[in-house]
This record gives C-alpha cells, structure tokens and sequence, in this order.
C-alpha cells in the first residue's frame, strides 16, 4: 500500500470519521462521559437552584448559542398583531378559530400568520399548546375555514403540494399530528405557525427568513456562531409568545411549547431561551434535540450538518466524528427547561432518533430538578413501550410505532400538562 494512503486510512480509522458506520445496535455505542451538568466552567460545585440560576444555567445556554443553534439577536424588533379571521363557531361549532398575522418590524417585508383554536365550551383564559407545523397551517385540520400558505413548502407530492406550493388537497393531510379535537375537549387552545414563515427549510433560504431582520451592512448568511434555522424557528415561538401575551383568551402562564422531530429541536430550543413557556414538550426530536450525541446511536452530528447544514450555526459542524470534543450534551438542553415541567417522548421503531439517548437525556437532566426538590427520573433504563413514567416535572414515554406524532401522544402530553397546570 501507498505510504500516504497508509497514513490517511490510519487517520480515518483512528478519528472514526471515514469508516463511522450508522450505529443502530446498542452493543456498539461507544464508551462515553458527559459534561458535568452541575460543575461551572471555573469548576465550582452547583447545589442550590439560585446559584443554578445565577450562573450555570447562563454558561449552558452561551454553549448551546455558540456551539449548536448559533447566538439568537436578543434586540427587540417592533411587533404588529393584525386579526385577520374570526369564527366564532368553527368546527361545527366546537371552537373559536382566529387567524393573526405578525408583521415584523416597520416594512420588512417579514411577517407570520398563527392559527389559533380555543374550546367554545370554555369561558376564560384557557391554557395552550404552540406548536410550528411543517407544511402550513391548513395541514392541521381539514377545517375549510383556514388560510392555505402562499409559501414556499419543503415537501409534499401533487395534489397536495405542487411546485412546493401548498393547494387545497393539502388541508388536513397532518390532521393526524395535531389531534385538535382532543384537544380542545379537554379544555385547552392550540396555536400553530408554519415553520416556513420564519425560514424556508431549505440550505440557501438564510436571505427568505428572519435573518435578514438582522443583517449587518453587506451581511448575507449568519456567522458561524450566528442562529440557524432552528433558531429562527425557535425566535418564532417567541415571538408567537408575544402574541399570546396580549390575547385575551389564552392563559399566557400556561402555555406549552411542543414539537416534532425538526420543530421538536426548535421546541426545546425556544423552551430553553423562553421561560415564559411554562411547559417543554419533544416529539422523537432526536440528534439535535432530545437524543445524547456522544451515543452516536443513529444520526450523528456528521450526518445531520451534512444533510441540514442550515439547521444549526456553523460550528456545530466542527465536532462531527469529534462529539466527546463538544463542551455540552443534550441533557443540559432539558436541563436548561428546569423546574419548569418538560415531557420527552420517542417511538420505538424512530431508531434514527435514538429513543434511548433521547431517554437518557431526561434522566441525565434529573440532578437539575433535584436542586429544586423535583423528582426527575430515577432509571437508567427506559420504560417498555406505550409506558409513560414521569408523575413530577419529567414526562417520558416510548410509543409503540414509527416517526410521528398520534393522539396516544397527545394523551400523555394532555394528561401531563393537566397535572403541570393543576388545571381543575
Ligand atoms: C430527518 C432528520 C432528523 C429530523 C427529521 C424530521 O430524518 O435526519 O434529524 O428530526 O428529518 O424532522 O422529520
């Protein structure tokens, strides 16, 4: 063999990177330690939820910023909520729907458009799930009442989708994820963006998103550790925050931010920056998001920064093949939610988001709850499948079943939620 070749194939081998097999066999991922949750950069000890506060949780969530998602702008932009739709008794008079539209700024041209359900049944300020979907709003429900969006939409065939633009065969065609009747039976609202409106999944979409709200002079992508696109969706969520703040109807202190997969990420993101969401829920989020890196069980930092660069800031892409090298994990992600309540869930089939690491991420979280007297969850090993466990602040479950959210889902998050907000 050529001596170069030599050298190169010893240096693949010995970085894992070249030969790095997807692992999705649990005897096969390798030893690993996580970052200590409760030591701070300078090595002191946390063990009173005021300190955690003070300065661990700040040093985590830099990490996180300059790291994984990129640093979010933290300068106001001038918000307008424009009501663009009402109904009164939608859904065959089970609801009360609301369009609004949110322009950002003064003529930029940037703007996203909620939906918003709440029971009829329900006098008063009710609590609510936010969710962003992934191809509209008109996906979540077939109610022929709801705007389809005019933009740009990632996937989706013909009828529904054509040309990446959304038609009517699209309405109701993720009914299946949102379960808006049980939800709205049991009392809550629901409001949902499409993802799309703050950033376009697509890698060159930085000039069609929020972003440019904060370019510099000449600017045209983020920094290197600038925001991706989860963190434009995540800044979304907040700005969707603001909305709900002001609407008369929502119990703005009981609001839960929940998502699926990608928009599960960008969830526990924007669960992570926001503590006015009172309540964090992860959907099979997987790499990126719930699951452990350094597991490098199913997708890896490799895979996902290669197939979704714009998804993360720049430097996330630095520690592919190199997770033991990244100075957090995905528990300090959930850790950054406590107290507040956080409900993580897999599928049992979604080995791509290794529900195990997923799992692991909430136990690992644990030691933060308990600074404040919560209990976390006490096994290293997850429950069987359909099992929820979690009676305090951490709500776990593995759903029998593939990648995607059902009503099963919803139940638990209900059941969770109800308990979280002491809701009567
Ligand atoms: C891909 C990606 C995942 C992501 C998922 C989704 O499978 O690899 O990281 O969570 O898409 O958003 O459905």
């Amino acid at each position: 063999m050529n001596y170069w070749i030599g050298i190169w194939l010893f240096f693949s081998i010995a970085t894992n990177g070249f030969t790095q097999k997807t692992i999705r066999d649990e005897s096969l991922v390798p030893p690993y330690k996580l970052p200590e949750l409760l030591t701070t950069n300078s090595g002191k000890t946390i063990n009173a939820g005021r300190d955690w506060e003070k300065t661990r949780r700040a040093e985590l969530l830099k990490l996180f910023s300059e790291n994984v998602y990129g640093k979010t702008p933290d300068k106001k932009i001038p918000l307008r909520f424009v009501v663009t739709r009402v109904d009164s008794s939608a859904l065959g008079g089970k609801a009360i729907r609301k369009e609004i539209t949110v322009f950002f700024g003064k003529n930029s041209g940037r703007s996203m458009e909620m939906l918003l359900y709440f029971p009829r049944s329900v006098k008063g300020p009710v609590p609510l799930f936010l969710g962003l979907n992934f191809a509209g709003n008109q996906v979540v429900h077939a109610d022929p009442g709801i705007s389809i969006t005019k933009r740009w939409v990632r996937d989706g065939k013909a009828p529904a989708v054509v040309d990446h633009h959304a038609t009517e065969a699209s309405r109701g065609s993720q009914a299946g994820d949102w379960a808006v009747e049980d939800i709205l039976a049991r009392g809550f609202g629901l409001a949902t963006i499409f993802c799309g409106d703050l950033q376009p999944d697509r890698a060159d979409s930085f000039d069609e998103s929020v972003h440019t709200l904060y370019y510099k002079k000449g600017q045209t992508k983020p920094e290197p550790d600038e925001w991706g696109a989860i963190g434009a969706w995540a800044w979304g969520l907040s700005r969707a925050m603001d909305y709900l703040e002001t609407d008369t109807n929502v119990n703005a202190r009981q609001v839960a931010v929940i998502g699926h997969s990608r928009l599960g990420k960008a969830a526990l993101w924007a669960g992570a920056q926001d503590a006015r969401f009172a309540m964090v829920v992860s959907n099979n989020s997987g790499e990126g998001g719930a699951a452990l890196t350094r597991r490098k069980f199913g997708e890896t930092i490799a895979i996902i920064t290669n197939a979704f660069p714009h998804w993360f800031c720049g430097n996330y892409k630095n520690f592919a093949n190199r997770e033991n090298d990244l100075p957090i994990d995905f528990h300090g992600l959930i850790a950054l939610i406590a107290p507040r309540p956080v409900y993580v869930a897999s599928a049992s089939e979604d080995w791509w988001a290794d529900p195990k690491g997923e799992y692991l991420s909430a136990y690992h979280a644990s030691p933060v709850y308990a600074l404040y007297d919560y209990q976390g969850l006490t096994s290293p090993e997850p429950p069987g499948p359909d099992q929820p466990i979690g009676a305090d602040k951490i709500g776990y479950h593995m759903r029998k079943g593939g990648h995607t959210m059902t009503r099963f889902d919803w139940a638990q998050y209900l059941n969770f939620a109800e308990k979280a907000f002491e809701k009567p």
